[in-house]
């Protein structure tokens, strides 16, 4: 299953349907907190490569009346954001059950359009552990199915004009390439000139969040 090619196999741990990812939930409170203005508002959100479904269970937890859309690549992974969803959705919360997204795939996107848009499109831990195709088209995606005035964000290492924020940065980009030649840390302007050249977005602010990661932050126009 993907989801042991992308995880340690000492970092995760599956019950029942639910599986839990160490990192999800050492990040989770810290994404939320940043997020926390946009969702005061929103009203539909789409999360592309849900994987376990733990980030947004913790959302979905503090903001019961936004309707989120988890949408995952894995068959595995979506049983278990829909069994954390299903825990929720017993007591009134919204989380749709979760889509299979292939962000590559111009279909799925069709299928995840929201008439009125989306307030944010998310993803955590995803540009860096997929083919630049895939991250290029994230973007893209999120570009079409956004509202104006819509947020994008991606959390998770990236570099600032072609250098590694640090020396562990560098050495992890190496192990990415090592496990598949098509993944690594992503250059910020390389995303960037994608969401401005091909998706409608502007580069909004960058947050330096802990273990050398970032929260970027774009805005559809
Ligand atoms: C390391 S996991 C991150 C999961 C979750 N967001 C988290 O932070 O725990 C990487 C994710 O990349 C997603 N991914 C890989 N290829 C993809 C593709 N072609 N389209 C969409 N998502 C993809 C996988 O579905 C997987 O959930």
């Amino acid at each position: 299953m993907a989801f042991n090619q992308n995880q340690n196999m000492s970092e995760f741990v599956q019950v029942n349907k639910m599986v839990f990812f160490a990192a999800a939930d050492r990040n989770k409170d810290l994404i939320l907190d940043q997020l926390r203005p946009i969702l005061e508002n929103a009203e539909h959100v789409l999360e592309v490569g849900s994987g376990s479904g733990q980030h947004i269970y913790r959302f979905s937890t503090d903001y019961p009346n936004v309707v989120f859309q988890p949408s995952e690549y894995d068959a595995a992974l979506r049983s278990s954001i829909d069994a954390y969803a299903n825990e929720l959705n017993k007591v009134g919360h919204h989380i749709l059950p979760a889509v299979q997204l292939d962000a590559t795939n111009d279909e799925h996107w069709q299928q995840v359009i929201q008439p009125a848009g989306y307030d944010l499109v998310m993803t955590t831990n995803v540009l860096h552990i997929s083919p630049w195709a895939v991250s290029r088209s994230i973007v893209r995606g999120a570009g079409l199915v956004l509202k104006s005035g819509g947020s994008f964000v991606a959390y998770g290492p990236f570099k600032r004009n072609g250098t590694f924020s640090t020396e562990s940065n560098r050495e992890f980009d190496q192990t990415l390439r090592g496990r598949d030649p098509s993944w690594g840390v992503r250059d910020l302007e390389e995303v960037e000139a994608v969401a401005t050249n091909e998706a409608g977005m502007i580069l909004d602010r960058v947050v330096d969040m802990p273990s050398n990661n970032y929260m970027v932050f774009f805005k559809k126009q």
